[in-house]
C-alpha cells in the first residue's frame, strides 16, 4: 500500500479558505500529513480568521504575513517567504487553490523547486486577460501537475491550452461542499430576521473588483444604483476593505441612502444572508457559484464570467457596471426565480473526498 503523501496547502485570501476546509477534512480522515501555509494576503479578522473559526480550519502552520502591496510586490514578497518554507518541508505535493495572487506565487516557487503542484479550481476561464484572476489562472494551470476541474467547460478549456488529459481530474466544485456542510448552522443563525428582514425580502450586495470599484464615476453609478433599488427592497452590503477605501475617497459623493453598509461577514453569517435573499449582486467568484446552488437570484456586474456554467445551467446573468443594465437584470433575474435549485453535475459535497482520493494515489505524481 503507497505511504499516504504530505501535502502542503498553501491559502491567504478570502476564497481561498472555504475550498481548503473539505480538502484538510478528507486529508485528515485518511491520515496524510498536512501542512497549511498562509501567506497573510488577507489579514483583518474578518477577512481571514473569522474564516477559520467558522470552517473549523486547523491553525497554518506557517504565517507569511506579506500584506497587502502592488501585485508585483505581493507575489514576489509570497515566493521568497514560500521558498525556504518548501525547501525546510520538503512536501510530496504543494497544493493551491483558486486565482488569486498566492496562488500564482505558491505555484512558481514549488514547480521551480522541482515539487509537484496540485491546482484546485483549474481550468476556469473569463478569456479577459485584464483580470488579474485571469493571468493567475493561466500561469498556475500551466505549471500544475494535478488540475482538479471544477466543471466540464474548464477541462475543456485546459484540453485547448494543451494540457495533457491525464493531468486533469474532474472532482466538481470544492467550495459547494463547505457550503453544504455549513448551511445548517448558517440557517439556523437566522440572520434575516436578526436583521429586522423577511426571508426573500431583501437583496444582498458585494463588490469589490478594481473594474467596479477603483474608477470613482464607476463606484458611484454603482452606489446610486443601489440607492434606487433600496427604494423598493432593503439593501445590504458588506464592504470589502478595497471597497470600504473606495468609498471613502468619494468625498461625500458616495450616495448610499437607505442602503445598509456593513463591515465584511464571517462565513456563516453571509451564508445565512445568501440563502434567503430575494436577489444577490455581486462580483465576486464564489457568490455565483453559492447562488446557483441555492438557486438565488444573481447578478454579476462584470463583462464576463470565467464561470459560464452559472449562466448556462444556474440563475446568475451578468451585467454591466451601469443603472439601466443592473435594474434590468435584477427584474429579470427576480422574475425568472427557478421553483428549485438546479443541480451540476459533482457540485454534491464530495469533491474534497475526490481530490483526497487522487492525492493519496501517489503514483499519479510520482
Ligand atoms: C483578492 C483577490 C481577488 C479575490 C479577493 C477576495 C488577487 C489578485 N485578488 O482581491 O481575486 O476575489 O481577494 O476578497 O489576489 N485589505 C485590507 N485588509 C485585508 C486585505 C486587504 O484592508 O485583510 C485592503 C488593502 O488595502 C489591499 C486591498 O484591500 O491593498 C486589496 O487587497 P488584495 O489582497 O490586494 O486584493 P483583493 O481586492 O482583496
Amino acid at each position: 500500500m503507497n505511504r499516504p503523501p504530505t501535502v502542503l496547502s498553501v491559502v491567504g485570501a478570502r476564497p481561498n479558505f472555504m475550498k481548503l476546509a473539505p480538502v484538510a477534512r478528507a486529508l485528515a480522515a485518511r491520515a496524510a500529513r498536512h501542512i497549511v501555509v498562509h501567506t497573510g494576503q488577507h489579514y483583518d479578522p474578518e477577512m481571514s480568521e473569522a474564516f477559520f473559526r467558522d470552517l473549523d480550519l486547523p491553525r497554518p502552520d506557517h504565517a507569511l504575513d506579506v500584506g497587502s502591496g502592488s501585485h508585483a510586490q505581493q507575489t514576489a514578497t509570497i515566493m521568497e517567504r514560500f521558498e525556504p518554507v518548501c525547501l525546510a518541508e520538503a512536501p510530496d505535493i504543494v497544493l493551491v487553490y483558486g486565482d488569486v495572487n498566492s496562488t500564482v506565487a505558491a505555484a512558481l516557487v514549488a514547480a521551480k523547486l522541482g515539487i509537484p503542484v496540485g491546482h484546485v479550481e483549474a481550468g476556469l476561464r473569463s478569456r479577459d486577460r485584464s483580470m488579474p484572476e485571469e493571468l493567475n489562472r493561466i500561469v498556475t494551470d500551466q505549471l500544475a501537475d494535478l488540475l482538479f476541474a471544477p466543471s466540464r467547460d474548464a477541462i475543456e478549456n485546459l484540453c485547448r491550452e494543451g494540457v495533457p488529459p491525464q493531468r486533469v481530474h474532474f472532482v466538481g466544485n470544492v467550495m459547494i461542499d463547505s457550503l453544504i456542510m455549513a448551511l445548517p448552522e448558517a440557517r439556523a443563525l437566522d440572520m434575516a430576521r436578526r436583521h429586522g428582514l423577511a426571508r426573500r425580502g431583501y437583496t444582498l450586495i458585494t463588490l469589490h473588483r478594481p473594474a467596479n470599484v477603483d474608477d470613482p464615476d464607476t463606484l458611484c453609478e454603482l452606489l446610486q444604483t443601489l440607492a434606487l433599488l433600496a427604494g423598493h427592497d432593503a439593501v445590504l452590503f458588506p464592504v470589502h476593505p478595497r471597497t470600504r477605501a473606495r468609498i471613502g475617497r468619494l468625498n461625500g459623493s458616495g450616495i448610499v441612502d437607505g442602503v445598509r453598509l456593513m463591515e465584511p461577514l464571517p462565513y456563516l453569517e453571509m451564508l445565512g444572508l445568501v440563502a434567503d435573499a430575494g436577489l444577490v449582486i455581486t462580483d465576486s467568484g464564489g457568490l455565483q457559484e453559492e447562488t446557483t446552488w441555492l438557486g438565488v437570484p444573481c447578478v454579476t456586474v462584470r463583462p464576463n464570467t470565467e464561470r459560464p456554467i452559472t449562466c448556462t445551467a444556474g440563475t446568475n446573468r451578468l451585467a454591466a457596471p451601469r443603472r439601466a443594465a443592473i435594474q434590468q437584470a435584477a427584474a429579470a433575474a427576480r422574475a425568472e426565480r427557478p421553483a428549485a435549485a438546479p443541480i451540476i453535475e459533482r457540485w454534491d459535497g464530495c469533491t474534497g473526498e475526490r481530490i483526497a482520493a487522487v492525492l493519496c494515489d501517489a503514483r499519479r505524481f510520482e
